[in-house]
């Protein structure tokens, strides 16, 4: 699909970060506005292309966790983004085959590959939601998410570089306390967040061109990041800078905390 042949509801015009996020993958599923917010948003950040990367390396060590040393079998992955190889449902079949996996993303051009999520193993089973976050009664009730997901069942809950996407004015925590409130006691939450903690000057710059955009973005600071897990028991190490969290055997030598910038736990609901 070229860009003058999309579809008007994806909204080629604008950028939206589930395709900012793909180009500095170095996926090919964005749009002309999309490269040009992301390439703005390396020149006010050189090292834009990490952060993606890095959380993409957490999301697959904290699912392998949750399904080998936790023995969740069901996951909930708010944000879920254009899919990219492997994702949960891949991660967590390979430990677990009868793994369920309920995908949750607002952006329609993740819904028009919704097809490749939904693809998984016999066993197990994967569905994909077009729903808000912030609307958490609806996602909720979705037929589909019960149909999916036994809520009174462990879950892991999967915010993996979401909640930068919620201002405060949205009331992000109290978003987190009504999802973890729907899930029974030895459920987990597993998040990573933005941070401006080691360069808040090259951070600023990149909210403000997603800003100019019309898009929120808010970077926190650790303790703020940290508010998100209150009330639970947060696995070691703790929120750390995401290569610090259980990095794997034999990794090489990490990206540096500034370069980096997100900041990443596991806590599970006592
Ligand atoms: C940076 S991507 C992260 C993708 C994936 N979780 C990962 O870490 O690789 C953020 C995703 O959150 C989605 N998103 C942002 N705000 C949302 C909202 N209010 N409701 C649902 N999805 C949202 C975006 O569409 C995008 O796909």
């Amino acid at each position: 699909m070229t860009d003058e042949t999309a579809a008007p509801h994806l909204q080629a015009d604008r950028p939206h970060p589930a395709r900012v996020y793909d180009y500095l993958l170095g996926g090919k599923d964005n749009f002309a506005a999309d490269r040009a917010a992301a390439e703005a948003g390396m020149r006010a950040n050189p090292h834009s292309r990490i952060p993606p990367r890095e959380n993409r390396a957490f999301l697959r060590r904290v699912v392998r966790h949750l399904a080998a040393e936790a023995g969740i079998r069901q996951f909930l992955d708010i944000g879920t983004g254009i899919p990219t190889s492997p994702n949960v449902h891949e991660v967590a079949q390979a430990v677990t085959p009868e793994a369920r996996v309920v995908y949750v993303d607002n952006d329609p051009m993740v819904l028009a590959h919704a097809r490749a999520l939904l693809s998984g193993s016999v066993q197990g089973r994967t569905e994909y939601l077009d729903a808000d976050l912030r609307d958490v009664d609806k996602l909720l009730a979705s037929p589909a998410l019960r149909a999916t997901i036994d809520l009174d069942q462990p879950v892991g809950l999967l915010l993996i570089a979401i909640m930068h996407f919620v201002g405060d004015d949205d009331d992000p925590y109290a978003i987190v306390a009504r999802l973890l409130d729907a899930l029974p006691s030895g459920s987990y939450l597993a998040l990573s967040h933005l941070t401006g903690d080691f360069d808040p000057a090259a951070w600023e710059g990149v909210a403000a061109v997603y800003r100019r955009s019309g898009v929120t973005m808010q970077v926190r600071a650790k303790p703020a990041i940290e508010r998100f897990f209150d009330g639970l028991d947060l696995v070691d190490p703790g929120v750390q800078v995401l290569p610090a969290w259980r990095p794997d055997a034999g990794a090489g030598a990490p990206p540096t905390d500034t370069q980096v910038s997100v900041y990443g736990g596991l806590a599970r609901k006592p």
